[in-house]
């Protein structure tokens, strides 16, 4: 659809996604309360590498769950030994493959995808099966840094630009609702699957 794709970004980077600054420039707190979730909700984090995103969600979803689905057996790895140590009971690490997240049918409320998707070899069938995944009336959240935004310090093929991330869900009939530009470099970008 007219976008290079980005290679996944290796598992030796682990350490690299729990930097503090993130707190600052990615601001996960606030990015999860612009979410509305409800207590019940199941959230799949997918490309949930380390957990940054997932174990932040999971007191929200305190009555739910988080599938923190990756395709990485490293990262799930990680995900199994804090999951432990934290003493978490509502984390899901879910080991998941190029064209498919292994999510179950109609169960989830919110897919989240931070820093991800550009980096899906296969982003056709991933999205595919995330639909599937979904209730009627689910939402999918992308966390993308601004491809239109020559300051945001990024290589291109990192970057997204809204009217490419619309371009690219509405082909697996994907309704934008929102983007949200609060954090200093990303795009959040929201999208609804038919309630019908
Ligand atoms: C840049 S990291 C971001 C990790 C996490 N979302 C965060 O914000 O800390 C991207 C992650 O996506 C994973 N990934 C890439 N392609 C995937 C796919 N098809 N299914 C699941 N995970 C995938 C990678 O293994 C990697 O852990």
């Amino acid at each position: 659809m007219g976008r290079e794709i980005a290679n996944v970004m290796g598992f030796d980077g682990a350490g690299w996604l729990e930097r503090p600054s993130r707190e600052i420039t990615e601001q996960p707190d606030r990015v999860i309360k612009s979410l509305n979730l409800k207590p019940t909700d199941v959230v799949a984090d997918i490309g949930a590498g380390t957990g940054y995103f997932s174990f932040r969600i999971s007191p929200v979803v305190s009555q739910g769950k988080v599938l923190a689905v990756d395709v990485q057996p490293e990262m799930i790895k990680v995900l199994n030994g804090l999951k432990r140590d934290r003493k978490i009971s509502n984390v899901q690490p879910i080991q998941g493959t190029i064209t498919n997240p292994n999510l179950p049918t109609a169960a989830v409320d919110l897919v989240l995808m931070v820093d991800t998707y550009h980096e899906f070899s296969h982003p056709r069938e991933m999205m595919q099966a995330i639909v599937k995944s979904l209730k009627p009336g689910g939402r999918v959240v992308l966390l993308e840094y601004r491809g239109e935004d020559p300051n945001v310090p990024i290589k291109l093929v990192h970057k997204m630009t809204q009217n490419q991330v619309r371009k690219e869900m509405a082909a697996v009939q994907l309704i934008w609702k929102e983007t949200k530009d609060f954090l200093p470099y990303q795009h959040l970008l929201i999208f609804e699957k038919s309630a019908a």
